[in-house]
């Protein structure tokens, strides 16, 4: 016996719920970090070029593919090639991938929570000293935090794709473009924001390298979620009157409106305290950014609007931050539960316990490995210097497997299950696709550019981590 499928109850919902999996840290900070280290509005070009021109192809195929096979990415590549061996490999990543990135992100969405909490409790004092961050890292309050998240995530998810989802997207993404916006705002009018702004959009040609295209593509493909099977197991809950490149392409927009905005928030805030930021201030890490030096700018703030408004912009910053780690784990989440549904034929609520068990034992564990438990923070040695479960977990599925993911997804889609497959299915909903000039562009980008880059990069990532060799 068959039963119906979930399905999004309506195109917007599709669309919030996967921009609100796009739309995440990786926005908020990580994009804004790197942009103004990396040229400016130089890097701003490059990004959106490769989001149109390479990510979207990419997009499209796995939706597509989740459409037409209608299961999570295993079945859906034991579907089309009908359990070939030689695809097993392909569908077992796509699997473990999304479970282990699920990991490191729900260590970090840990953390907004803890911060956010103590921003609420007016404790943004305490959060802008030094010191601060370091010991959060070892404090036994991460656990409850996590509990917390972890209930969160629980009652989205549970409630299935449309009134759990869908519903959930409906309320977070909205809302966090507001508080986008207000911040934006806001910020734009304090002093010297404007040199912030400069700094942010002012193209600098000449720092742009091999490296910083190569991060700038990966930055892209991770803000996209691509790889990580969730378009995949998202577009298996479409239906088949919905457009999938129209959808793909607001998604897209939503995404790169995101980054960009996050950078007219960050960027002026930091130039509005101080004024003669220059690149080495920011060189730090996202996480840094996040963590150390923003509540910082925060507190700072309390000159002109005092303590209490001083925390409310903190308050808003995590809790903005906090509904874009909340979407886009519940995605990344969903593609481990939906295949043990579909391919154990669990029903949603035994799937869900049995991975929010099994990923909690992996999130404490990787959070115990920033200094709290030995073991885990010298987990293993290489380029040179012993490294923590998190950072391993990291740089072998977030840095390296994902180009690998985005890699077979494009050959599986264009080698095995073929391109005059994926037209059909992509003019579904979409009349006008079939013979149109974007058809067109898909299947050559699909079948040729596309999967070398993505080796190229794929290769340049093992050597630069594992072997600690950068060519470029
Ligand atoms: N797109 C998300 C971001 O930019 C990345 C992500 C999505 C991570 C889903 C985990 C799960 O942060």
């Amino acid at each position: 016996m068959t039963t119906q499928r979930e399905e999004f109850g309506s195109r917007i919902g599709f669309i919030l719920a996967a921009a609100g999996s796009a739309v995440g840290i990786g926005n908020l900070v990580g994009f804004p970090v790197k942009a103004a280290q990396n040229g400016g509005g130089a890097f701003l070009l490059i990004y959106a070029l490769f989001v149109f021109f390479i990510c979207m192809p990419v997009m499209y195929a796995e939706m597509a593919l989740g459409r037409h096979t209608r299961k999570d990415p295993l079945g859906a590549y034991n579907k089309i090639s009908g359990r070939d061996g030689k695809w097993r490999i392909a569908g077992i990543l796509s699997i473990i991938t999304p479970f282990m990135i699920a990991v490191f992100y729900t260590v970090i969405t840990v953390w907004i929570f803890g911060y956010l909490v103590q921003a609420l409790m007016g404790n943004l004092d305490k959060l802008a000293e030094p010191e601060t961050f370091g010991s959060f890292l070892t404090d036994n309050s991460l656990f409850g935090y996590m509990v917390g998240v972890a209930l969160i995530v629980m009652a989205i998810l549970a409630g299935g794709v449309k009134g759990g989802i869908e519903r959930a997207a409906k309320v977070m993404m909205p809302a966090l473009l507001v508080m986008l916006i207000g911040m934006v705002i806001y910020v734009l009018t304090l002093d010297n924001a404007m040199a912030g702004v400069r700094y942010y959009l002012i193209p600098d040609f000449s720092k742009i390298s091999v490296k910083v295209i190569s991060d700038a593509l990966s930055q892209a493909f991770f803000s996209l979620s691509l790889g990580m099977g969730i378009l995949i197991t998202y577009g298996s809950y479409l239906s088949k009157k919905d457009n999938i490149p129209s959808s793909a392409k607001f998604v897209a927009i939503t995404d790169t409106f995101v980054a960009f905005s996050a950078g007219l928030m960050i960027l002026p805030a930091i130039f509005s305290i101080y004024p003669d930021t220059v690149g080495a201030e920011l060189s730090g890490s996202s996480i840094t950014m996040i963590f150390s030096f923003l509540p910082k700018i925060f507190l700072a703030m309390q000159v002109s609007i005092g303590y209490f408004g001083a925390s409310i912009v903190a308050v808003i910053f995590f809790l903005l931050v906090f509904f874009a780690a909340i979407t886009s784990l519940v995605s990344i989440i969903e593609v481990p539960v939906a295949s043990v549904m579909d391919e154990k034929g669990y029903s949603r609520k035994k799937s869900l316990q049995v991975m929010v068990i099994a990923l909690g034992v992996f999130s404490v564990l990787a959070t115990m490995s920033f200094g709290m438990v030995d073991w885990l923070t010298n987990f293993v040695e290489y380029s040179g210097k012993d490294q923590s479960f998190f950072q391993v977990i990291y740089d072998v599925f977030y840095d390296t497997i994902l180009p690998l993911n985005g890699l077979l997804v494009c050959l599986f889609v264009m080698f095995r299950w073929k391109k005059a497959n994926l037209n059909k299915a992509l003019a579904e909903g979409n009349e006008g696709y079939e013979g149109s000039w974007l058809e067109k562009y898909v299947d050559v980008a699909l079948s040729t550019f596309v999967p070398v880059i993505l080796v190229v990069i794929f290769s340049l990532t093992v050597m630069r981590i594992f072997f600690d060799y950068n060519p470029f």
